[in-house]
């Protein structure tokens, strides 16, 4: 699921979204999949869950995501960053025992 999503950015995003030309103001260059893990870039990864959700990325001159590849790419974000923030509860709310 992980490669997949590498795969897919790398294949459709990366034209725009590079060290060069950073469109939008990021480049894949600075994320990895890895990332979410590790609590790395998280504001990246959500802006490009909600721009793939709600369809304005890629934007509308190029080829579409298909729907398996959008579901496939989205399902695995939501579900990363879900772990990710379900075992690390917000930062100073810990509870006191
Ligand atoms: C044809 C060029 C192009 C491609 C391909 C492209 N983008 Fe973008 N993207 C842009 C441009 C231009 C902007 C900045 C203007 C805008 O927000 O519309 C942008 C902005 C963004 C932003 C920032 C939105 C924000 O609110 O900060 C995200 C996230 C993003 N793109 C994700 C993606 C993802 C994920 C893909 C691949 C599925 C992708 N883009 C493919 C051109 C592209």
């Amino acid at each position: 699921m992980q490669a997949q999503a590498a795969e897919l950015i790398d294949d459709r995003c990366e034209s725009c979204h590079n060290d060069y030309i950073f469109d939008g103001n990021w480049s894949v260059e600075d994320i990895d999949v890895s990332d979410i893990a590790h609590g790395k870039n998280l504001k990246r990864w959500e802006s490009i869950l909600k721009s793939v959700s709600m369809g304005d990325m890629p934007p509308a001159e190029k080829k579409p995501l298909t729907g398996e590849q959008k579901a496939a790419l989205l399902h695995w974000l939501k579900d990363s960053l879900d772990s990710y923030s379900e075992s690390h509860p917000n930062p100073g709310r810990a509870e006191k025992t």
